[in-house]
Formats: C-alpha cells, sequence, structure tokens
C-alpha cells in the first residue's frame, strides 16, 4: 500500500498551519472544518440533482416521504446547520436569508467569528448539469464575546476578512480557501471522503488571456467597459492574438478558472441595473479577498472592492476581478471614457 504522507486533508492542513502559531484558538480551523463538512453533504446531493424527478420535485414529496427542498434552501439548511452546532461562529448571514441570524446559545455567545456565505451560487445552472459553487467570507466580530452578534458584525468591509472561500462543484469538487498568509486548493478525494491539498499556494498570472462577461447586455454597459471589451477582441498578434470569451454563468467556476488560468472576470452594471447583479457581502468580498491575496485585483470599477463599507446585508456592486495587468488596462479604459 502505498503511504503518501505528503498528502494533507484540509483538517491537516489547517492544524499544520495552527502548530505554528502557538498563540491561536483553533477556532478558524474548526469553523473551516465545519464549512468542509457542510460542503461534503451539500456535494453528495448537488451530485443526485439529475434524479430530483425520478425521486420527487423540489417542493414536493418524494417517494421516502421526505419533503425534496430546493437545492439553494438544502445547502443553506446545511451550512447554517454546521455552524450552528459548531463552536467558533456567533451567527451568520446568507443570501438566501433576508436578515442575519445570531446564534444564541451559551458557546455561541463565546465565538470570535461571523460566516457569510452564498451557499449555492449559480443556482440557475442545476438544471443543466454545470458547475455550481459556494462562497464564505469570515470576519471576527466587532461585538464582544458573550453578547449577542448584531448587524455591526454583518457590515465590516471587505478587507477585515480573517479568511474567505469558495467549494466548486465541477467534474471534481474543490475547496478553495484564503487567509492573508495564502490561498490553498483542495479537491475532494470521494474513496476517502476528505478534501485533500491538491494547489498550494495558489498565485493568479499576473496576465491572461480570458476574459469573461455577459455579453448579451454589451449595448446596456457603460463606454469605458464597452472599449475594454473591444480591445479584448482586438489584440492583435503582438500581443498574442485576441482574448478568448469564456462565461459559465457561475462566478464560483467563472472566477476559478480565471484564478488559476489568468483572466477577467466582470459583471458591470447596466442601464436599468447600474449596481449590476452581484451580492458584495455573499459573492465579491470573498473573491476579492482570495484574488488579492493570489496577487491578482477586485474593484467596482472605481474603488477597490475591499474598501466599500456596507450599508445593507443585501446590496449589490458591479464587479471587476482578476489579473493584475488585465485590470490595470480596465481601469485606463474606464477612466478615459
Ligand atoms: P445565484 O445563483 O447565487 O443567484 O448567482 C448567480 C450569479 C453568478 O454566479 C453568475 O456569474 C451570474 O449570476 C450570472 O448572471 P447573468 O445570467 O445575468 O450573466
Ligand atoms: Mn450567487
Ligand atoms: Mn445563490
Amino acid at each position: 500500500m502505498l503511504l503518501n504522507r505528503k498528502i494533507l486533508t484540509l483538517d491537516e492542513f489547517t492544524i499544520q498551519q495552527l502548530r505554528e502559531f502557538p498563540h491561536a484558538t483553533g477556532e478558524l480551523s474548526n469553523l473551516l472544518r465545519d464549512l468542509g463538512l457542510a460542503a461534503k453533504r451539500v456535494n453528495v446531493e448537488v451530485n443526485k440533482a439529475g434524479l430530483v424527478d425520478i425521486l420527487g420535485d423540489a417542493g414536493s414529496t418524494n417517494v421516502q416521504g421526505e419533503d425534496v427542498k430546493k437545492l439553494d434552501v438544502f445547502a443553506n439548511d446545511q451550512f447554517t446547520g454546521v455552524l450552528r452546532h459548531g463552536i467558533s461562529c456567533a451567527g451568520i448571514a446568507s443570501e438566501e436569508l433576508d436578515d442575519y441570524v445570531a446564534f444564541d446559545d451559551a458557546v455561541s455567545r463565546q465565538s470570535k467569528y461571523v460566516c457569510l456565505f452564498d451557499p449555492l451560487d449559480g443556482s440557475g445552472n442545476i438544471d443543466v448539469n454545470v458547475s455550481i459553487g459556494t462562497i464564505f467570507g469570515i470576519y471576527r466580530r466587532v461585538t464582544g464575546k458573550g453578547e449577542l452578534a448584531s448587524k455591526a458584525d454583518f457590515l465590516q468591509a471587505g478587507i477585515n476578512q480573517v479568511a474567505a472561500g469558495y467549494i466548486v462543484y465541477g467534474s471534481s469538487t474543490m475547496l478553495v480557501y484564503a487567509t492573508r498568509r495564502g490561498v490553498n486548493g483542495f479537491t475532494l478525494d470521494p474513496s476517502i471522503g476528505e478534501f485533500t491539498l491538491s494547489h498550494p499556494d495558489i498565485k493568479c498570472p499576473p496576465s491572461g488571456g480570458i476574459y469573461s462577461v455577459n455579453h448579451g447586455n454589451f449595448f446596456r454597459y457603460e463606454k469605458g467597459v464597452q472599449n475594454y471589451i473591444t480591445a479584448c477582441q482586438k489584440k492583435d498578434k503582438t500581443s498574442g492574438g485576441p482574448y478568448t470569451q469564456r462565461y459559465i454563468g457561475s462566478m464560483v467556476s467563472d472566477v476559478h478558472r480565471n484564478l488559476i488560468k489568468g483572466g477577467i472576470f466582470m459583471y458591470p452594471g447596466t442601464v436599468d441595473k447600474p449596481k449590476g447583479k452581484l451580492r458584495l457581502l455573499y459573492e465579491c468580498n470573498p473573491f476579492a479577498f482570495i484574488v488579492e491575496v493570489a496577487g491578482g485585483k477586485a474593484t467596482n470599477g472605481r474603488q477597490r472592492i475591499l474598501d466599500i463599507v456596507p450599508t445593507e446585508l443585501h446590496q449589490r456592486t458591479p464587479m471587476f476581478i482578476g489579473s493584475r495587468e488585465m485590470m490595470d488596462e480596465l481601469e485606463q479604459n474606464m477612466t478615459l471614457s
């Protein structure tokens, strides 16, 4: 039997990191382990998504007499549940819930962190078997230990994130998370049911050849964005030819690919929706944190995403994120127009 001790599981990795900080309490490792567990449960259901019609439509009762929940509600319940019963999280806010939830029990009141998440991103893609994901951001709470978590804990600028990550339920299932020390990716090994370190110390290439945007909205974008998209198409031989356009419609998969290969992802504002579609707290801040730690950039076109001080839990923002040099070129186009 081959025993390769160089291959670390997510738990082994976070514990190894902990050993380097003798004063750390282990609460963050616990939180990541809880999120990994919820991800594995969601993964099992995502893999069965095509069977929903056989086992019962979402919203109905399946052949076992159980209520069949929509997958995003199921995912929301899983992530909320593990965090509620864990020892590290004082409360959560989720794209699926109108308001934040403060966990009102003796252990949670003593916990250091709050977690904000989009439990299932790209859920419109489930029916057609395209990759979807989960996105999360973790903050140290600003209220004191022993108190109930409050809205101020959740309305922090993204720069305050202690860690952020995502899970891609794709051709393989991956969990990627960042702390200020770096970005690391773990692939779910189905044979042992563990996330296993497969992409250590991920760096976003400074440039790349992929741009990702919903082209259907082209004529609704502001001039600077249109100019940049046109520039991507006009690249000539000296610059390696035109960029390739790739847009899955699952932000997790689109940004994951561009993070690894180099590229830019855009969800600009449109004439009718000037703030775009993506949510600052659940989608943009976690990715901005991850991509910046990996060496890339993320802005709303004018301001760094991580510096925006939120005023509402569900606020939206235009989002531009990716390789540093591509972001610089985009910003030049936006300031010139
Ligand atoms: P969600 O499924 O959580 O609502 O988010 C979907 C988002 C994002 O993942 C994706 O990039 C974007 O919606 C696609 O939107 P368009 O179809 O408007 O391009
Ligand atoms: Mn989403
Ligand atoms: Mn969602």
